[in-house]
């Protein structure tokens, strides 16, 4: 008699699994995320079991030896991992396709000094080679195989014993122990579950590649956030050069960190000056346009914001922003409107950060404002002018964080003004900076210093 197949139900957000359809995710609250799958019975549980050698150990047995680091060949790639790739750590990089995941990992594999096993389930051994050759670089040490399951990988692995595991991509893996198709929630759990073992045994770091889907989430639930050790995002502008690795978690340093790459036709290139290299080249001055002091992680960045304000051709005015949350561009609107006289409810209002960058740094408010006062005056700010503060609700100007090296990165590209908050200045030495630090309380303190 056939057995009736049973499904089961994930969320594609939290990874929730229910034996019954939903329409809200009763674990996360999410609406429409339900998929359904064939009930997985896990196979030969016994001969899966890896000799671990583990026993318990009282804690102070344990040695807290410094974790192991291997230094990648790229600073920006280090940076985002918290200083270097640490042994035995699982690293998930994801990012839509046709980003430069493949390439940047490829890419890192062969300028290393170390075995690497790249595992590719997408591309052939010579679609690999091709894109070696374009990026130009040598290694004998890095190994090209072309396989999917997890068991055969496993065999590779104890037979060439990397130094490095390369997966591209976890969507691609399969395990014979589960009876899912590749790439499915059930699948890429247990491939990762795997490959997690491998790292946390062999002391070796494994890298996985997974693709994103349209809405930005790592295909394959959070459940493999939880597995994995670290998680980077390699996202920009398809049409932009750059591209950004951005830290998502890290247990192994802080989960704020980016790293800048820029895309040609030779592979990629690191950005390890990212200032000089987002403020537009510009001769002449133009109106809407002012620089932000941010912080990206621990590493000051001077970003450009532009803003177009003009009459509304139509009824309803438009509002629009790139790479800045719109809601917080409205938001910075109505204080404008509310707090100091501007009349903008009957304008289009357009903003963008240059360079394809998205931040959430508070202390962009300050020069969103200020650009969107300069497009709206048609007035143009200095180019050595540049702003580091957030904006309240009730117009005033607040201090953020690491103001001085804030201040300090200004500084050192030859900025001659900044703007920031009343309470960022008590306690500052100026005196140590050339630039001069202007203290504004209100929107409309900054509104009479910039254009009387
Ligand atoms: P790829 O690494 O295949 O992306 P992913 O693995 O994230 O899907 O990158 C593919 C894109 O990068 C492709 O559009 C071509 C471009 N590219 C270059 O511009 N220069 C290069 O040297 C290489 C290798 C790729
Ligand atoms: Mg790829």
């Amino acid at each position: 008699m056939a057995t009736k197949e049973k499904s089961v139900f994930f969320c594609k957000s939290c990874g929730n699994e229910s034996p019954k359809w939903f329409g809200k995710c009763p674990a996360c609250g999410e609406w429409n995320t339900c998929v359904e799958e064939k009930e997985v019975k896990s196979k030969k549980q016994e001969d899966r079991r890896q000799n671990t050698d583990v026993i318990p150990l009282p804690i102070k047995e344990i040695t807290n030896a410094e974790e192991q680091r291997i230094v990648l060949p790229y600073a920006e790639f280090n940076r985002v991992l918290g200083g270097g790739l640490v042994l035995g750590s699982l690293v998930l990089v994801g990012g839509e396709p046709g980003i430069g995941k493949s390439t940047l990992l490829l890419q890192t594999a062969l300028q290393l000094n170390k075995k690497v096993l790249y595992i590719s389930g997408e591309e052939s051994q010579t679609q690999i080679k091709m894109r070696a050759d374009r990026v130009g670089i040598k290694n004998e040490n890095c190994l090209i195989l072309t396989e999917t399951d997890t068991k055969e990988i496993l065999k590779h692995f104890k037979d060439v014993q990397p130094d490095i595991v390369i997966v591209d991509s976890i969507q691609t893996l399969s395990s014979p122990y589960v009876d899912a198709t590749a790439g499915t929630i059930s699948q890429i759990r247990e491939t990762a579950a795997e490959m997690n073992k491998i790292a946390k045994s062999y002391q070796v770091p494994v890298f996985l590649i997974g693709h994103i889907t349209k809405d930005g989430s790592i295909a394959g639930p959070k459940i493999l956030e939880h597995i994995v050790d670290t998680v980077l995002q390699f996202e920009g502008d398809r049409h932009y050069g750059f591209r950004i690795l951005r830290t998502i978690k890290n247990r192994f340093g802080s989960a704020s960190e980016l790293g800048i790459f820029e895309m040609n036709a030779t592979g990629l290139r690191e950005v390890n000056n990212p200032s000089e290299f987002l403020l537009s080249q510009r001769d002449e001055e133009v109106s809407g346009i002012a620089i932000a002091a941010t912080m990206e992680g621990q590493r000051p960045m001077l970003i450009e914001t532009q803003a177009l304000v003009s009459t509304a051709a139509y009824g309803t005015p438009q509002r629009s922003a790139t790479g800045f949350d719109t809601r917080r561009m409205n938001m910075l609107l109505a204080v404008l409107e509310k707090r100091a006289g501007f009349k903008l409810g009957m304008k289009d209002v357009f903003l963008n950060i240059a360079g394809g960058i998205r931040s959430d740094d508070p202390a962009l408010d300050l020069s969103v404002v200020a650009a969107v006062l300069s497009s709206n005056a048609d007035i143009p700010i200095d180019n050595r002018t540049t702003f580091a503060a957030e904006v309240g609700l009730s117009g005033e100007i607040r201090a953020v964080t690491r103001i001085e090296a804030r201040i300090a990165e200004a500084d050192k590209l030859g900025f001659e003004k900044i703007f920031i908050s009343k309470y960022n200045a008590k306690g500052l030495d100026t005196k140590r900076f050339h630039i001069e630090v202007i203290p504004v309380a209100t929107v409309y303190d900054l509104a009479t210093e910039l254009f009387g």
